[in-house]
């Protein structure tokens, strides 16, 4: 029967590399939610609109034409035939992304789509109807309270600025985790009223990578799933 694993977590928490890597070991289906909220950041400024016009950004998102693949092998992400896996990743999607992320009209839309990924990898999909590791924010609470595995991927402070400030920056000297520092509380507060992570809702297993490397939290992962 289909598995169905959800990973919510922080900025920096390394949810996105684990929880793809988890899905390349069980050969289950990848959804990176937070790349959904960044594809709809690019597209309505692709669009010219203006993000504090709420209206607009949720008629621009309704209309999105997402094209999202689930093989964790393999990142495919098109908006309107465009290759966005680079852009989403810019700074300036990044600043934008939380006024798009916000909206309670965007969300429930791209609630929908994902929930709709979802219910395919159940079904049949990519996976063959083997599953799919979906992660984001609100994954274990909202899209998929349902799944068959729900984790909280937690890492203190100090950590989380270093992972983000080795992908921003190339290293995590002082001044690098400064500016990123920056960048990373700016984004936390302007996200608060989507979730908050300091304790995990009923049912969800936290898992603290804050010692942990890459391999040893992708270990973590897999061992709260065969458990
Ligand atoms: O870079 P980081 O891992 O922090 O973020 P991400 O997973 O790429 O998500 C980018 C942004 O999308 C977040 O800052 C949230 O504003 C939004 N997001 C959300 O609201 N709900 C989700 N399930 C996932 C992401």
């Amino acid at each position: 029967s289909p598995l169905v694993i959800a990973i919510d977590g922080p900025s920096g928490s390394g949810k996105s590399s684990v929880s793809r890597a988890v899905a390349a070991r069980l050969g289950l289906a990848y959804l990176d939610t937070g790349a959904t909220y960044r594809a709809a950041t690019w597209w309505c400024l692709h669009e010219g609109i203006d993000l504090s016009d709420a209206a607009a950004v949720v008629a621009a998102v309704r209309a999105m034409p997402l094209a999202m693949g689930v093989d964790p092998g393999r990142e495919v992400l098109e908006v309107g035939g465009a290759d966005v896996r680079g852009d989403i990743r810019q700074t300036w999607i990044s600043e934008a992304v939380s006024a798009v992320a916000t909206n309670l009209e965007v969300r429930a839309e791209l609630r929908r789509r994902q929930r709709e990924t979802i219910d395919a990898e159940r079904a049949d999909g990519f996976s063959a109807g083997r599953g799919i590791v979906a992660e984001g924010r609100d994954i274990t609470t909202v899209v998929a309270p349902d799944a068959d595995v729900r984790i909280l991927l937690t890492a203190s402070e100090e950590a989380r600025l270093a992972r983000r400030a080795r992908e921003l920056h190339g290293e995590d000297g002082a001044e690098a985790v400064a500016a990123t520092r920056d960048q990373v509380v700016r984004r936390d507060r302007d996200d608060a009223t989507v979730s908050q992570f300091e304790v995990a809702a009923d049912g969800v297993v936290t898992v603290d990578s804050s010692m942990l490397d890459l391999e040893g939290t992708i270990g973590a992962v897999l061992d709260v799933v065969t458990r």
